[in-house]
């Protein structure tokens, strides 16, 4: 499915690189690095992207209806990346909303979407996925949150092209799924997987914290919180375990 897939030793980041490219690349192009100079999260934080041990994919996505309609796609990006790893033999993979991957409460890969800007009512999108496989411990050591590998989720590693292509797959028809029906039907899957689904949360946004149940997700996306004053849709914040 994957329209065009740029295969490149070292990078800085595989999102910059098709940010760079917009305009000239085919809707689902992709690019695959196995070390990036300058991996990236959300909000400037450092994505630790040490050579030939993880995944480090990015795929071009136009959506026609525009950035509105990017509400809830790292939400299905995640479902899709944590289907497509059952699929491959994995149990216990989980979501975290609303862009992480999480094992035995640990995080597994992030996902980054980043806009480059809009031609008319389309946006142009790069959808970014770290996925550590067999992180070296000298390199997790900077990470200052507990993290986890594929390794540990699976008695046997899937061969890394099966791995990427099953992934890449499973990337496209996810987006091409929400771009149709956006989040129809969506919240059963991602209920299904959620990692803090009934449990005790702390949901932190800017300087304001709220601590509830976490009751999964609406079909917005946005976060069920339940607190004393009922349930409540969050749309931004990080979430972490009550006591964590
Ligand atoms: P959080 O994971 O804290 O809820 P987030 O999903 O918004 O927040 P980002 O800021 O986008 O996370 O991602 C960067 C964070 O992820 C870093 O601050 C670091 O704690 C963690 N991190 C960086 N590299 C890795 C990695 N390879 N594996 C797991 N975690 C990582
Ligand atoms: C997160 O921290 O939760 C998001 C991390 C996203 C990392 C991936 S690795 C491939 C792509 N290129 C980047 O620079 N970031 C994303």
């Amino acid at each position: 499915k994957c329209s065009r897939l740029e295969l490149i030793p070292v990078i800085d980041s595989t999102n910059q690189y098709l940010l760079d490219r917009v305009g000239t690349m085919p809707k689902g192009a992709c690019c695959l690095a196995e070390y990036q100079q300058a991996g990236r999260g959300r909000r400037g934080r450092q994505w630790i992207s040490p050579f030939g041990s993880n995944l480090y994919l990015s795929m071009y996505w136009r959506l026609d209806a525009g950035i509105a309609a990017a509400m809830g796609l790292s939400l299905v990006v995640g479902v899709a990346i944590a289907e497509a790893l059952e699929s491959l033999g994995t149990e216990g993979i989980k979501v975290k909303w609303p862009n992480d991957l999480y094992y035995q409460d640990r995080k597994l890969a992030g996902i980054l979407v980043e806009m480059s800007g809009q031609t008319g009512e389309a946006a142009h999108l790069v959808i970014g996925m770290g996925l550590n496989i067999a992180m070296p411990a000298s390199e997790g050591e900077s990470i200052e949150q507990s993290w986890t590998n594929l390794t540990d989720a699976c008695d046997t590693l899937p061969d890394r092209n099966v791995l990427a292509a099953t992934l890449i797959n499973r990337l496209h028809d996810a987006l091409s799924d929400y771009e149709e029906s956006g989040m129809d039907g969506f919240t059963m899957r991602w209920n299904r997987l959620d990692n803090f689904l009934g449990r005790p949360v702390k949901l932190l946004m800017g300087n304001r914290v709220v601590e509830g149940i976490a009751r999964g997700i609406n079909n917005q996306g946005a976060l069920l919180l339940e607190t004393e004053q009922g349930v409540t849709p969050y749309l931004g914040g990080e979430i972490s375990l009550r006591g964590c």
